[in-house]
């Protein structure tokens, strides 16, 4: 049977992404950044799993309006770095779990969630950005990845109920996979942003400090902030935040551990954050 270990969670900046490619990450603006990530990538290279689960947005790079999932499963051999108008990041090649991905579609599209199967796509900064953060420039990503993209970039949104019951049916498809395999849930996006408009800039430290301490503590009463709140208090694009909760509902019930938590401002016009829980 496979489980899942431990979930991941870190904004995913496309300038952080910038600095490291273009080998900035030892600069002062950068440094400390970079810095609050080495324990990070430190506990992902003693932890390494059989396959990542990575949730995360694309910002219409593979979709554009024209075709809205609200939650898409990658089940392709591979994917590759997006041209998102700078040429593709020199970053490797992402591989795919199409068996693993396959399965959990199946499952959980029979426990009532209507995914969108993705058989090719470029992926975009939502998922080579945390994957940088995490492991840093290897020649190749140290496992297969199954990108789970979720519309949070053209309203409707999905509510963080919704999500946080999607975890839960997500754990459910990885435990009856009949393989040995470590699997880790990765959430990803946020923390507070707003790249547009008036509010342009707008960082929360104090919520985004309180949604880090709720996701640990009290992940199903998060799950019932209105999407309505992520905006109002940490931007628009804060609400970003709602798929930390697909990762958490795919947790064991109980408490978990936290390997590592990290909180910075500024990237770019963002408030950063890192979280690690492992199940206990
Ligand atoms: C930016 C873009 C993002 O997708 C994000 O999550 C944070 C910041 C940006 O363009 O700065
Ligand atoms: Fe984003």
């Amino acid at each position: 049977m496979a489980r899942i270990s431990a979930s991941v969670y870190t904004s995913h900046v496309p300038a952080i992404g910038a600095a490291l490619d273009l080998g900035k990450s030892e600069e002062p603006y950068w440094q400390p950044l970079f810095r609050g990530y080495e324990p990070a990538k430190a506990w992902l290279a003693a932890n390494k799993p059989d396959v990542v689960f990575l949730v995360y947005n694309d910002h219409a790079t593979a979709f554009s309006l024209e075709i809205i999932p609200t939650f898409a499963i990658g089940c392709a051999a591979e994917y590759q770095p997006a041209d998102e108008g700078w040429g593709p990041r020199p970053v490797p090649m992402v591989k795919g779990h199409p068996e693993l991905a396959a399965h959990i579609a199946q499952s959980v599209i029979q426990d009532d969630f209507d995914l969108t199967i993705v058989n090719a796509m470029p992926v975009d900064h939502g998922l080579t950005v945390p994957l940088s953060l995490m492991c840093g420039q290897p020649k190749a990503w140290p496992c297969p990845v199954i990108p789970f993209a979720v519309n949070v970039v053209q309203y409707p949104v999905p509510s963080g109920r919704r999500c946080f019951q999607l975890g839960q049916a997500i754990r459910k498809a990885v435990e009856s996979y009949d393989a040995p395999l470590n699997v880790q849930i990765w959430g990803t996006g946020g923390m507070s942003h707003q790249l547009q408009g008036p509010r342009a800039g707008l960082i929360n430290r104090d919520w985004d400090n309180k949604f880090l301490d709720r996701l640990i503590e009290d992940p199903a009463g998060l799950a019932q902030v209105p999407h309505i709140e992520y905006v109002r208090e940490a931007g628009s694009e804060g609400i970003e935040l709602v798929m930390w909760l697909i990762a958490r509902g795919a947790m064991n019930p109980g408490k978990p551990r936290v390997a590592h938590r990290f909180y910075h401002v500024p990237a770019s016009n963002t408030a950063v954050g890192n979280l690690i829980l492992e199940n206990a």
